[in-house]
């Protein structure tokens, strides 16, 4: 039965961790494998032709071991590849959206400030997104230069991470921004930071709930959901440092899981 086939996540690094924690939530029922190509991130600032070809190389991986539904757990392969694999691959895909719409509906001064990869940005899902929702907004867009690997080191709460996001986002709140759209999977790790250097003057939109609640709709319509309340199984991989990977996971597993560094 496909049902108990394990749910398979990826990104480039660490970040879609942050969207696992929230799948797991949801899905308590569901095995789930999660792939980190850390060794080779960010993909946010490479060729859209590299960021393809690394992607598909997880995918293939995760199909191997018989995943039922792919989460593509990262903004910018998201942007780059979503539309491409959804016609290679006969199985559903959920993928990261910019969360515009829910910022829109916070906002006060109809100002929002987003920061993601310079690749999501330049994506068709990015410029879709904002002509559907920010219709009468200023919206300001930032690349979040150096965020990704700062979060991949484990230095989410260095002082390098405060100093670069005083840098872009401190202007923003000099215009008067007050929700913060999170459009990489990596940043809400920078969450304390963020909240720190704004000083809590800002919501910040984090649409890794959105996603998971998205995965288990789709599970749903495609008779895919496991009912099965025995133990589910946890298996995550990396192609970077099994070490730093194990401080990400141990924050959000209380149950046993296995790590293995891969190399594909
Ligand atoms: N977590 C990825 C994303 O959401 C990080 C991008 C990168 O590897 O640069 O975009």
């Amino acid at each position: 039965m496909m049902s108990k086939h394990p749910i398979g996540i990826f990104d480039s690094g660490v970040g879609g961790i942050c969207v696992l924690k929230e799948i797991k939530k949801l899905l308590p029922c569901e095995s789930i494998n999660y792939f980190a190509d850390s060794r080779n991130c960010p993909y946010g600032s490479k060729a859209k032709e590299k960021a393809l070809f690394l992607a598909r190389k997880n995918i293939e991986f995760l199909l191997e071991q018989n995943c039922k539904m792919i989460v593509i757990a990262c903004n910018t392969v998201t942007a780059v590849a979503i539309d491409r694999f959804r016609s290679d691959y006969n199985i559903p895909f959920i993928g990261m959206e910019p969360a515009l719409k829910p910022a829109v509906l916070r906002t006060k001064t109809r100002k929002i400030g987003i920061l993601a990869t310079e690749n999501t940005f330049n994506g068709r899902l990015f410029k879709q997104t904002f002509e559907r929702y920010a219709n009468g907004m200023e919206v300001f867009v930032q690349p979040g230069y150096g965020l990704v690997e700062l979060v991949e080191k484990g230095a989410q709460n260095s002082g390098k991470a405060r100093c670069l996001l005083e840098e872009y986002l401190l202007p923003m709140l000099a215009k008067g921004v007050d929700t913060i759209v999170l459009g990489c999977t990596h940043y809400p790790f920078l969450k304390d930071m963020i909240k720190r250097v704004t000083k809590n003057s800002v919501t910040i939109i984090d649409p890794a709930d959105a996603v998971a609640v998205q995965a288990k709709r789709i599970l749903v319509e495609f008779n895919l959901i496991s009912n099965n309340s025995a133990d589910p199984e946890f298996h995550f991989y990396t192609t970077g440092e099994k070490t730093i990977a194990e401080k990400f996971f141990c924050h959000i597993m209380s149950e046993p899981y296995g790590l293995e560094q891969v190399k594909i």
